[in-house]
């Protein structure tokens, strides 16, 4: 890849740009601030994710793609083109893009999402179904014929695929995954403890206390929010067991579309994923003890990839490379210029 083509992993949580030369030069939450009273974007990122939940009521911070679908139309393609613009600046290039939606992400929203990127200057834009590029960004060889099975958890949804000869075998999606468990953490607390936490609050809480596998019960962490009891602002202490077993179900949901992709893999490649092992990537994969949890679950061994957040990024430019050998999961699409 040169250094003017583009790798977006966009993705429902991070929409991340990765170059041939750079690695990563984006990375940012995919959410976008719009005024409703001048009707302008007023910032979109990091930026924007700071305003969750502060923001006052004529400005409405938005996630595009919350649930692995594209919940808003107009914002996500705004939020691709300002953060391709932010990369290539003023420079007056075209950069070919290879580009990695969710696979809830219906045809005619693809269309949206490419034409956003022709709009930001794209000469050429390619699509690339997030398994393989997840598997390729782990480090995976999977043009071999031999079975590869990944699970890649992100913030809306959970993507399981078995792999073989560069193409996906077996596939399947559920919408449990990082938002879902803050939303369930949020309930957790809600109900046990009577008190009402906000989003960020839960991922907090997800990300320090987080451990599915062996959950302690010793108080190490404090979520703080409104007391449903009595109105005013309130404390409790927590540990990993409440967060356990705020998110069991949703784990539980995710190792069904493993047991579910397992069920529909050809005995060969069943074996062969029992004898290398499941990678786990997204941000997900970073909740402690999933390894060790799907590794009891389905008795096959699970490594979490190397800076699993960024496997899809990666994986996006280096599929340009082998894209003669991809047998699908990538396709050129026909940009019209508007
Ligand atoms: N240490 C962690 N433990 C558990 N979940 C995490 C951790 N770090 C990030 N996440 C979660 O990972 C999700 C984002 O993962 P990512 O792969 O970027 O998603 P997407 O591809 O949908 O944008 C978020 O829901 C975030 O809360
Ligand atoms: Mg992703």
């Amino acid at each position: 890849m040169s250094a003017l083509d583009l790798g977006i992993d966009l993705g429902t949580a991070n929409i991340i740009i990765t170059t041939g030369r750079g690695g990563a030069v984006l990375n940012e939450p995919t959410v976008i601030a719009f005024d409703r009273n001048s009707e302008k974007v007023i910032a979109f990122g990091e930026e924007a994710y700071k305003m969750i939940g502060r923001a006052p009521e004529h400005i409405a911070v938005i996630k595009p793609l919350k649930d692995g679908v594209i919940s808003n139309n107009d914002m996500a393609q705004e939020l691709i083109r300002l953060c391709i613009l932010k990369v290539i600046g003023r420079r007056l290039i075209n950069p070919r893009i290879v580009m990695c939606v969710p696979s809830g992400v219906t045809a005619v929203e693809r269309k949206a999402v490419v034409e956003s990127a022709v709009s930001a200057g794209a000469r050429t834009v390619y699509l690339i179904e997030e398994p393989v590029a997840a598997l390729l960004g782990a480090g995976e060889d999977i043009m071999r014929p031999f079975g590869r099975m990944v699970v890649d958890i992100g913030g809306g949804t959970s993507d399981v695929a078995v792999t073989s000869l560069g193409g996906i075998v077996a596939a399947n999606s559920v919408k449990k995954a990082g938002n879902a468990f803050n939303a369930s953490i949020q309930r957790y607390f809600d109900e046990k403890y009577k008190i009402l936490i906000g989003e960020r609050m839960a991922e907090d809480a997800k990300i320090n206390c987080g451990n599915i596998f062996w959950p302690s019960g010793e108080k190490t962490g404090v979520v703080s929010g409104r007391s449903l009891i009595t109105g005013m602002p309130a404390r409790v202490e927590i540990s990993e067991a409440d967060v356990a077993e705020a998110i069991t179900e949703d784990v539980e949901a995710i190792a069904g579309a493993v047991r579910a992709v397992f069920e529909k893999t050809p005995p060969e490649l069943v074996g062969d994923i029992y004898e290398h092992g499941v990678v786990l990537t997204g941000g997900g994969a970073l909740l402690r003890g999933l390894d060790l949890y799907i590794t009891r679950e389905f008795g096959v061994k699970c490594r979490v990839a190397d800076d699993p957040l960024g496997c899809v990024a990666r994986g996006t430019h280096m599929a340009f490379r082998v894209r003669d050998k991809l047998r699908n999961g990538f396709e050129k699409v026909n940009v019209s210029r508007i």
